[in-house]
């Protein structure tokens, strides 16, 4: 069992979630977090933190989003940089809140990191 980042939270990013981590196993992408399924210790204390409501057990997830969001949370928390301390959402959070199928519309793979590193935030 772990929690996941998913869907909800790509290009909004709101980060209440790290503050409340005992375990500090959440990673930075450029417009979105995930939990290294490893490190989390199941405590759900981050779910009731996220206003988008972006995090979830896994035992909640049906297939086939349970094997998409693990392999998405497994495979970026071992590329993206920890992030341990709260900061704003992303500028344009508001105007992605109700979107769906952020995924496969708006998803970096690129990690949060120096601005050389960073692709273009360019949502159009
Ligand atoms: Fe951290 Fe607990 Fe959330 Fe896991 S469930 S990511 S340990 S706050
Ligand atoms: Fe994402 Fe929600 Fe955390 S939007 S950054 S999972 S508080």
């Amino acid at each position: 069992m772990t929690y996941l980042v998913t869907d909800n939270c790509i290009a909004c990013k709101h980060t209440d979630c790290v503050s409340v981590c005992p375990v500090d196993c959440f990673y930075e992408g450029e417009n979105m977090l995930v939990i290294n399924p490893d490190e989390c210790i199941d405590c759900g204390v981050c779910v009731p933190e996220c206003p988008v409501d972006a995090i979830f057990s896994d035992t909640e997830l049906p297939e086939p989003e349970r094997i998409k969001w693990l392999e998405i949370n497994t495979q970026y928390s071992n590329e993206w940089p920890v992030i341990t301390d709260q900061k704003d959402p992303l500028p344009n959070h508001i105007e992605f809140t109700d979107i769906t199928d952020k995924y496969e519309k708006y998803f970096k793979q690129v990690g949060e990191g120096p601005d050389i590193m960073k692709e273009t935030t360019d949502y159009d």
